[in-house]
């Protein structure tokens, strides 16, 4: 069931990024380096999200579609940039060499800009303006996020703070983007942000101990960095064993959140269940 859904929402998402990348045909570089990270299998859970989110409040998941390549764009340029030697500079990404290992860094960083700015053209043509609203503050938090994560150096203080800004802004932008698409009601968005709000730090404790449990070979991207570096994660601050009942009372606390919002949640539930145990 879950991994159908999954299939379902990517298809329709890659369906539409396949479009919008038509755009930067005049600059074959800049179109071919935004393809190669875009189409290269991320699991894609924020455009499901999104489309869940806009179905969960009845509406039909072609309604988010736009909302749903906006996210995906972001958030692959955040991982393009995410990746650069100035960053945590990583070579590997999504199972194949990063962006600017492909493509040099100039060109990566063009193709973290030319996403963005796609990004919020595909928003320009979504006809649900709070849509827009909650992806761009959504961006700008990762934003802030990535900034916390690059100054912080080992701060406990500001862990929780850093991991919702640079991972949980924009799973709450995906739900608050997909319930406009759906007009839901107040209740509804505030019911799915407090679902969003735990999600995402349970998805982050998840990637902070596949950083030092997961392989590489399964994830895509190297393991062992994040201690390496001196990064602030709940594993250096807390170590695994406690990262790992962290994730399962957010887990928790996102399954309660999301029975608030309507009935037919179990892709939220099997998303959930799938998240505390993924390997990649
Ligand atoms: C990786 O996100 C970056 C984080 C916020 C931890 P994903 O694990 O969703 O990456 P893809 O999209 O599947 O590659
Ligand atoms: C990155 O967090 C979150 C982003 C906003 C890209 P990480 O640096 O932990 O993500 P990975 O582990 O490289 O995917
Ligand atoms: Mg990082
Ligand atoms: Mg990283
Ligand atoms: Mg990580």
């Amino acid at each position: 069931m879950l991994s159908e859904r999954l299939t379902y929402y990517s298809e329709l998402t890659e369906k539409k990024l396949g479009e919008l990348l038509v755009e930067g045909e005049r600059a074959p570089i800049l179109q071919e380096s935004m393809g190669y990270s875009v189409f290269s299998g991320g699991k894609r859970i924020r455009p499901a999200l999104c489309m869940a989110a806009c179905e969960l409040c009845g509406g039909a998941p072609q309604d988010a579609q736009l909302a749903a390549c906006a996210l995906e764009m972001i958030h692959t340029y955040s991982l393009i940039h995410d990746d650069l030697p100035a960053m945590d500079n990583d070579d590997m990404r999504r199972g194949k060499p990063s962006n600017h290992k492909a493509f040099g860094e100039a060109n990566a960083i063009l193709a973290g800009d030319g996403l963005l700015s796609l990004a919020f053209y595909a928003l320009s043509l979504c006809p649900h303006t709070d849509a827009l609203a909650a992806i761009s503050k959504g961006a700008f938090e990762m934003v802030m996020g990535q900034s916390l994560d690059v100054n912080s150096g080992g701060d406990e203080s500001l862990l929780r703070q850093l991991q919702d800004y640079k991972t949980g802004a924009l799973f709450r932008a995906a739900v608050v983007a997909g319930a406009a698409c759906a007009s839901a009601s107040a209740e509804q968005r505030e019911a799915l942000v407090r679902f969003a709000n735990a999600y995402g730090m349970l998805f982050q404790i998840t990637d902070d101990i596949l950083d030092c449990e997961g392989e590489a070979s399964v994830l895509g991207k190297s393991v062992g960095k994040d201690a390496e570096r001196g990064k602030t994660t709940f594993v250096t601050i807390y170590g695994p064993e406690r990262s790992k009942e962290y994730a399962k009372t957010y887990a928790r606390d996102a399954r309660e959140a999301v029975l608030q919002v309507g009935e037919n949640a179990a892709f939220f539930n099997e998303l959930i269940s799938y998240t505390l145990t993924r390997k990649s």
